[in-house]
């Protein structure tokens, strides 16, 4: 795996779900204010389900470049953007900084990791953020987690998807702040964890 310091954030309910149908089912406001300030300036990377879940007016999410990834070889994550595959190297006609990338590779997480390395900037930072996918290939090699737990519990009932967080392992992560405040529907608690590093 790239030697990268990854961050991955998430939004989860009582119960660890992140998604129901494609989507999130909770509109929480300061979270959004939240994902927007700790992600802004860096690279996001993100599963071709939540690109495709976010409104096409927010996409790319600005000032980020966001790197998608996908199975698909033809598929095209924004007509109107300057978007290429990782592998194509150096264009030099193009613009040296795309907002948007996509990856199309089979092991993509290590695909994704060595396009954010090959452009990341001074005192930029890589997150994973989502979804359920991502998360699972992203969370073994994560050393910090940006995790908001939305104080309800999402009845599934009627859902045909459900997507949730995988567990983050007892003794492997230390919580280093937290942060409760009142959101527009429920109790918000913004938590950062750090990996405990085993030492040799
Ligand atoms: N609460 C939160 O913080 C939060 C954050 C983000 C997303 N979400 C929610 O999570 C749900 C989406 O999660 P999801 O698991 O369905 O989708 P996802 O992880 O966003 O995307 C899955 C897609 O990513 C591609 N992919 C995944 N692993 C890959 C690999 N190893 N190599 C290449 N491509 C790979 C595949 O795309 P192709 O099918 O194109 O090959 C796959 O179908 C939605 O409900 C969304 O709203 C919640």
């Amino acid at each position: 795996m790239i030697d990268i310091d990854l961050s991955v954030i998430v939004a989860v309910d009582r119960n660890g779900l992140i998604g129901t149908d494609g989507g999130i089912p909770w509109r929480e406001p300061q979270d959004m204010r939240y994902f927007q300030q700790v992600t802004d300036g860096h690279i996001v990377i993100m599963g071709r389900g939540t690109w495709d879940s976010i409104p096409e007016k927010f996409r790319p999410l600005p000032n980020r470049l966001n790197i998608i990834v996908t199975r698909q070889e033809d598929y095209v994550a924004h007509p109107n953007l300057e978007v290429r595959r990782v592998r194509d190297n150096k264009n030099p006609q193009g613009p040296k900084r795309p907002n948007a990338v996509y990856v199309n590779v089979r092991n993509s997480l290590r695909h994704a990791l060595s396009c954010a390395h090959d452009k990341l900037q001074a005192r930029e930072q890589v997150f994973v953020i989502g979804g359920a996918q991502l998360y699972r290939v992203a969370l073994p090699v994560a050393n910090r987690v940006y995790l908001t737990r939305v104080d309800i519990e999402v009845d599934v009932s009627g859902a045909k998807e459900v997507a949730y967080f995988p567990e983050m392992g007892e003794n492997a992560w230390d919580l280093v702040s937290t942060t409760t405040v009142e959101g527009k529907t429920s109790k918000l608690t913004f938590e950062v964890y750090d990996r405990i590093y085993q030492g040799p």
